[in-house]
């Protein structure tokens, strides 16, 4: 208690003469505020005694009901969005600030305008499957709180197109929704029955969705990453959608994982240029579990870690996709960040856009402004 009173006090308390703060440090600690004290010190430790999905559970209900309370998220906008936002233009779409939403907090594309409320510039709503799907058996998130990192093994639980495109169509945010797509992870479905699955939610969703992302890179389910290792599966798979996006102009991108060999990414990559694919999400969670301080912790539990932990390989991922494609494609960075230098990092690497999730379970509601007025470039 005594440390936190200390941690608040410090957080408050002028620049000491002589001991100036450069102009990064100051601006990274002006953004420490009442709201984020409050946050780290009174909300989280509440929220951390549930489990990672409950907890979540309820984060969505509070944004659910503000979400439908006139005027409030433009309140939440106006109080939580970052102040020096700049515009980003990419694939034709604008994004009022670099920042979004990674795929998996807003599953079912619920509570979307009070999601906008807290400043981000996009969502990638998702992944949403062809069939409703239930996923792994619950525990299936867990934080490791000292590393900063979570490990999931969700399995793509999705309510199934229909609800979630109803949803879209509904009340959209003002800012661009991303939509994540997968296979249906049932074990049943693969081969032409995969691929048709796939094209069936692409085809629902590409309507409502200002960009569509292919989760290929999912370490919690098995048959849907063939796609990942196999070049012709991927082919016959990217062609299929391709088509069926005929005349859609939507934009596609490809996630991937940070746990591939330099000649597996480089083959994903050079077939989906071939393809006609716009860019890529780098990346999703890892199955590595090196340099971990709770390590006993998570020797124990599976599915893909993410948060500080995974930082620098998804980095190294966004470093490697931009070497092998050159400028023009959309890279969206993901993985680990949690404040301006770790955005700058992606950025310095060859990103355009960038997506945080852990960040925002341990940072809170003022994650965005704290990202966005961290960075070197807005
Ligand atoms: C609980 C949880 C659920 C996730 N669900 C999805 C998902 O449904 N689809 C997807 O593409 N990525 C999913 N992800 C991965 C994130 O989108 C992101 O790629 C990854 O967590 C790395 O970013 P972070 O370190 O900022 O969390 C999930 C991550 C977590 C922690």
């Amino acid at each position: 208690m005594a440390k936190q009173v200390l941690e608040i006090m410090v957080s408050f308390a002028p620049p000491a003469a002589g001991l100036s703060l450069s102009r990064d440090a100051f601006r990274r600690r002006s953004t420490t505020t009442v709201d984020d004290m409050i946050y780290r010190h009174i909300l989280r430790p509440i929220l951390f005694k549930f489990n990672g999905e409950t907890a979540h559970h309820l984060a969505m209900i509070g944004l659910g009901i503000a979400s439908v309370v006139p005027g409030c998220p433009r309140i939440m906008r106006s109080l939580m969005a970052p102040r020096s936002a700049v515009p980003v233009k990419a694939c034709g779409v604008t994004f009022p600030n670099r920042l979004g939403v990674a795929a998996g907090w807003v599953k079912n594309g619920d509570a979307l305008p009070a999601v906008w409320g807290l400043g981000f510039g996009f969502v990638e709503v998702g992944t949403v499957t062809a069939g409703a799907w239930g996923g792994n058996p619950k525990p299936r998130v867990h934080r490791l709180v000292r590393d900063e990192g979570m490990i999931n093994r969700m399995g793509l639980p999705s309510q199934g197109w229909e609800p979630v495109r109803h949803r879209l169509e509904g009340r959209r945010p003002s800012m661009p929704v991303i939509v994540n797509v997968g296979k249906t992870a049932s074990p049943d479905i693969h081969g032409d029955a995969a691929v048709a699955d796939i094209v069936t939610t692409v085809r629902g969703m590409a309507p409502v969705a200002d960009m569509l992302v292919l989760n290929l890179s999912c370490p919690n389910v098995t048959d849907g990453r063939n796609f990942e290792n196999d070049a012709d599966a991927l082919t016959g798979l990217l062609t299929a959608v391709r088509a069926a996006l005929a005349g859609a102009k939507v934009p596609l991108l490809v996630k991937l994982s940070p746990d591939m060999a330099a000649p597996d990414l480089q083959r994903i990559v050079d077939v989906s240029m071939a393809c006609g694919v716009d860019g890529f999400v780098a990346s999703n969670t890892t199955k590595s579990r090196d340099g971990l301080v709770q390590s006993e912790l998570a020797a124990g539990l599976a599915g893909g870690l993410s948060g500080r932990p995974l930082r620098d390989r998804a980095v190294a991922t966004v470093s490697a996709v931009r070497n092998r494609v050159g400028p023009a494609p959309l890279i969206i960075g993901c993985g680990g960040i949690f404040d301006g230098r770790d955005a700058d990092m992606f950025m310095d690497a060859g990103a355009n856009l960038l997506e945080g999730f852990t960040g925002f379970i341990f940072q809170g509601p003022l994650y965005c402004r704290q990202v966005i007025d961290t960075m070197r470039a807005g």
